[in-house]
Formats: C-alpha cells, structure tokens, sequence
C-alpha cells in the first residue's frame, strides 16, 4: 500500500470524527475582565513567580507548542503537548481504537504502557516478538496487521533493550501498513540516529513521541508530546482534556528549553557513564551479557536475576526486574547513574560477588 493514500480520517473511530469538543472559556479570551470561568477572582492561595495561578491556563499551550514546533523544525499544527508522552499513547487509543473490536500492535519486549493504556480502554493487543538481535521482525510483524489493527507501537530506542530499531523497517511498516504507526523517541536524544521527524511529510501515518522526562530531566513536570500529521494533531485537541497542561509545567518547559546545554551535558555525561559500566559489569562472573544500549539505561543478562534484584535491593539499590519479560529471562534492566551511584553499584555487585 502507498503511504500517501492513506485516508487518516477514515481511522478515526466514528464517536470522535463526529465529536463536538467541549469549549472551554480561556479558548474565547484570556484578557480582560474576566468573570467568564468561576475562578477566584480573588487571588490564589500561594503565589509563584507572578503566575496568574486563579486563572486556567490556555488550553491550546499556544507559546510551548509554538517553541517545540520551532526547536524541532515543524509548524504547531504538527504539534501535541500532553501530560508526559503517556497521555498522548492514552489518547491515540481513544482516537483510532474502538473498544473490543481494534486492536494494536507492540513489537515485544517493550515499554509496558502501550499494553496497559490498550487494556484501559478494553482494545485488543496483538503482539508480534522482536529478534533475537531485538529488531522488528517485518514479516511477522506485517502478518500480524489486520484489518483492525489500528495503531503498531515502534520503541527506538526500545525501552527495555536499549537499542535502536531499524529506521527502515519502521518506514516500511509506515509504507506498507494502513496503521497508525507510532515511532515513541523517548530516549532519541542518548542515541545516534537521525530523527524520524524528518519521514513526517513523507508518512502522514507516522506519529512521533518525544519527552522531557529523559534527557531533558524533567520527568516531574510532566510533559511528552507528539509530532504528527496536522490531521492528527487536531484529533488530539479535539479529545484532550480542556487544561491538561497546568500553567508551572508549561512555564519550567518554556524556561527549560532555551537550556540545550543541559541536555548536551546529560547526554555525554551518560554516554561516559554507559560505557564504564558496560564495560566494569561484564566482568563479573553471573553476568551472562550486557547489550549495546542507545539509551540511558542497560540491559544485562544474569546467571539469577531474581536474586541479584533482591540483594541489590537488600543493600539499597534499586534496579528494574524484567525476567518476566517474553525474551529476557534472567534479565535486569539498571538505569545509568551518577559516577557516585554508578561506584555504589558496583561496590554491591563487587560484595555479592564475594
Ligand atoms: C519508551 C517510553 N515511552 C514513554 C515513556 C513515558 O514518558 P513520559 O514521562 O513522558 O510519560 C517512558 C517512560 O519511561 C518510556 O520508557
């Protein structure tokens, strides 16, 4: 099938084509005297930064839409800020899947949201496994598509492997599939890869997942956002919650941003941290492998998971049990820390190893 035939508007679920949005007083005016939205007009309880906090913010995020738009190169129309990128993988759902007749697609193992938010909303999940090098395997993932396969989640790179998927193959899927197909980049910015963002125009079926929960560090603020077809994007504003973004996340964003730096700094700081580890934890005896990682965190195959996670634990330190995980057994997932941390770390698994 050619991409560019796909009919976006006929994947909507019919409810939300025909849905008539709530109108939400800030979307008239935001000046003025307003007595228009019962807020108090008489102050609010703390104050912070001069923010006018009795006041719902804009329910369009016009200033932060415009400056992601920016920093990434695209218009607003392509872009939609939500409550951390979670959000926005729970709206996709509510657009594009009726409930007990849809269905996704997740490539597995990989981030356990998209399996929970489709389980929320009582949509079918069909999952296709990765390879054993973790990549997309095409064939069976096309053979899985169906009619009602609405959306296909692609991770690159994929949480909880680490690596990067095939840029091809997911165009492909993009290219050969009448899906929706969500390319999440939560963790792009620790990667080399060229962005999928620059494929937007080519596949109006891509939708691409960004955060500042990662290399931005912002993961209490609360805020991921898609870039998408326009189409798309106007779904999302119609279905969203009228003041999803509270007025302190999107004004720390607005402020965050203009720090590059930081992230510039984050990335190589965890690149040096990734690859000291990489290479301190292969030489401990249960360590079976440790996989490249294009991401902040690292993959490692033990001789007994389960009970490494709980003595790491027992000497307070915490890392990520995925044994459960089809494909991943006796497998932990240990985030990158400090250099500190990182030595806290290794000083426990040099104990244990004792
Ligand atoms: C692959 C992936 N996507 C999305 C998220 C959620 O990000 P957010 O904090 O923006 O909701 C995570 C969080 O760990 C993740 O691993």
């Amino acid at each position: 099938m050619n991409a560019l035939m796909i009919d976006i508007e006929a994947l909507i679920r019919p409810n939300i084509r025909a849905l008539k949005p709530y109108r939400s007083a800030r979307q008239d005016y935001s000046s003025g005297v307003l007595l228009d939205a019962n807020e108090n007009a008489f102050g609010s309880a703390i104050t912070f930064e001069g923010l006018d906090l009795n006041r719902y913010p804009d329910p369009f995020q016009t200033a932060l839409r415009s400056r992601l738009a920016q920093l990434h190169g695209v218009q607003r129309e392509n872009l939609f800020v939500g409550v951390g990128s979670d959000e926005v993988i729970d709206l996709l759902l509510r657009i594009f899947c009726e409930p007990e007749k849809d269905a996704v697609l997740i490539l597995e193992p990989t981030y356990g949201m998209y399996r929970v938010a489709a389980d929320v909303n009582n949509v079918r999940v069909d999952s296709c496994l990765l390879t054993d090098e973790f990549q997309i395997n095409l064939e069976a993932a096309k053979q899985r598509t169906k009619a009602d396969t609405k959306v296909i989640f692609c991770c690159s790179p994929n949480n909880p492997t680490g690596n990067l998927l095939n840029r091809a193959d997911i165009l492909s899927l993009c290219a050969r599939t009448s899906a929706i197909v969500v390319a999440d980049e939560a963790y792009t910015d620790f990667a080399q890869s060229e962005p999928l963002i620059s494929d937007l125009e080519r596949f109006p079926n891509l939708v691409v997942l960004r955060t500042l929960s990662k290399a931005w560090g912002l993961a209490a603020i609360r805020l991921g956002y898609a870039i998408a077809h326009p189409q798309i994007i106007s779904y999302l504003m119609k279905v969203k919650s009228p003041y999803n973004i509270n007025i302190l996340t999107s004004t720390e964003a607005l402020k965050a941003l203009d720090n590059t730096n930081h992230v510039q700094r984050s990335v190589a700081s965890v690149a040096a941290e990734r690859q000291r580890l990489v290479r301190e934890l292969s030489t401990f005896r249960f360590v079976e492998k440790v996989f490249p990682s294009d991401a902040n965190f690292l993959l490692v195959r033990c001789s007994d998971a389960r009970s490494l996670h709980r003595r790491l634990a027992q000497r307070g330190i915490i890392v990520r049990d995925r044994t459960s995980e089809p494909k991943l057994e006796n497998c932990l997932r240990i985030s990158v820390g400090t250099p500190e941390q990182d030595d806290l770390l290794l000083n426990a698994l040099r104990e244990l190893e004792q």
